[in-house]
């Protein structure tokens, strides 16, 4: 174990079980396991049969022999069982400042999010972390208070070029930023997943999901914070017959004027190489030069056709091993590699720093070591948390009026508080 931040290791409750779980989650805390971070590891889903599909998933089965976790509901004992409230009973059950990993529909996170802190237990969240800058705000004073960390996956500011790209931009070399554009076009087969139930016109819309994204990463890069939205949605029906914005372009002006256009959708080919398209160009100057940062975040120079494919049945794809991919190495099975393990490892890491900072003590002197670590964690700015990453719930809250007022642009203010401005 070579980490700084190796310190007692934490019990996790990832709370969700589905798509993000199986892909990223699950393969990254099995591996944290490994390295001696995450001590017990409960999975609890709504349904026993969510749980039973992420516990039986071959591909994470095979890459990590001798690993399970704790199933909630116990699809042994009832395969059929049910419990959308099942999460409180394990969180009741936790040692204090454990973790609890929410991997749920973003409609809920707020409910889980205040459950987990009032349990006292730290929260890691996908993004986004809630819906509203007020809820984002309440949890960190709740989280404050307490002395508990609460971190957002957002991945993508762990991929080495968004890493690389704020490091040169806050050196001055790109200027400032002017005029972007960015896109993630999710595959078409999205519509067909349990997506259908909560990606609706209602809650959501293509902008909320992955838009989100390409915001952050420009404040990420540059620090420059937004301050109008605007986002037009087009509707489609989900096979179940909901409509849902399956298309969606927002536009985002920053505080110094520079703006950024992105597309999103959940329709990239499902015979596409891609998997997905995403991407995003910044074009930045001085006033006497122009400069540029451009990522394809598509294609990433991995080309592979196969005479046996997977289970997908695809014969020829652009591979991202940057994100997470599942690679030998001088252990059993295999480890997970890239920006989406990274991620994960960062923010259990900062988890177990702020427990370190604090010891096993429940002193006042214990409870400011944590809440000065968490400063730390906040100040440094590359995991997202509510203190330095509200401005993502209002860009969120901002983005939902729109869509749902045929695109209206909305202002956002930052003094004497922050708050979206819903025009009248
Ligand atoms: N790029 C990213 O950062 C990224 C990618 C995918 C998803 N996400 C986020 O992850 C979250 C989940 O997405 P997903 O793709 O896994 O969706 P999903 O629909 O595949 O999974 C959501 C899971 O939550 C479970 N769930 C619902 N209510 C629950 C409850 N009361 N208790 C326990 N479990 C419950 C459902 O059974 C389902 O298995 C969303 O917030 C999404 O925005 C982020």
């Amino acid at each position: 174990m070579t980490s700084p931040d190796h310190g007692t290791p934490v019990d996790v409750t990832l709370v969700g079980g589905g798509m993000i779980c199986h892909d990223q989650l699950l393969p990254s805390l099995y591996h944290l396991q490994r390295l001696g971070l995450v001590r017990d590891l409960t999975v609890c889903s709504r349904t026993a049969g969510t749980v039973r599909a992420l516990a039986e998933a071959e591909g994470i089965r095979s890459a990590f022999p001798g690993h399970s976790f704790q199933p909630v509901p116990d699809y042994t004992r009832n395969p059929d069982a049910k419990d959308p409230d099942g999460y409180r009973q394990v969180i009741d059950r936790m040692e204090p400042r454990q973790v609890v990993f929410l991997a749920t529909p973003d409609a809920l996170h707020y409910d889980m999010a205040r459950y987990a802190l009032q349990a006292n237990q730290h929260v890691l969240c996908v993004k986004p972390l809630v819906q509203t800058c007020q809820h984002a705000v309440e949890i960190e004073q709740l989280a404050r208070e307490k002395g508990l960390f609460v971190g957002i996956e957002y991945h993508k500011r762990f991929d080495r070029r968004a890493l690389l790209a704020r490091r040169e931009y806050r050196d001055g070399r790109y200027g400032e930023f002017r005029m972007g554009e960015a896109r993630m076009i999710e595959s078409w087969y999205y519509r067909h997943s349990n997506f259908q139930n909560w990606f609706t016109c209602d809650a959501y819309d293509a902008f909320t999901y992955v838009g989100c994204h390409y915001v952050d990463q420009v404040n990420f890069i540059t620090g420059l914070r937004p301050v109008n939205v605007s986002v037009i949605g087009i509707k489609g029906t989900f096979p179940n017959g909901n409509e849902g914005f399956l298309w969606a372009t927002g536009r985002v002006i920053f505080e110094n004027g520079g703006v950024l256009n992105v597309i999103n959708g959940l329709g990239y080919p499902d015979d596409g190489a891609g998997t997905n398209d995403q991407g995003i160009t910044l074009f930045c100057d001085d006033g006497k030069r122009g400069a540029v940062i451009k990522h394809n975040d598509q294609f990433r120079g991995v080309e592979y056709g196969f005479v046996k494919p997977a289970g997908d049945g695809a014969l020829f794809r652009y591979v991202n091993p940057d994100y997470l991919k599942l690679v030998p190495w001088m252990g059993d099975g295999l480890k997970p590699v890239g920006y989406g393990y990274e991620s994960i490892e960062a923010l259990v890491q900062a988890a177990i720093r702020v427990n370190r900072a604090g010891g096993e003590e429940d002193s006042e002197a214990a409870l400011s070591g944590r809440q000065g670590a968490i400063e730390a964690i906040d100040a440094k700015g590359l995991i997202a948390t509510p203190a330095n990453s509200w401005m993502n719930e209002l860009v969120t809250e901002a983005a939902r009026h729109s869509v749902l007022n045929g695109g209206v642009a909305v202002d956002i203010q930052y003094e004497p508080q922050p708050q979206v401005c819903v025009p009248l």
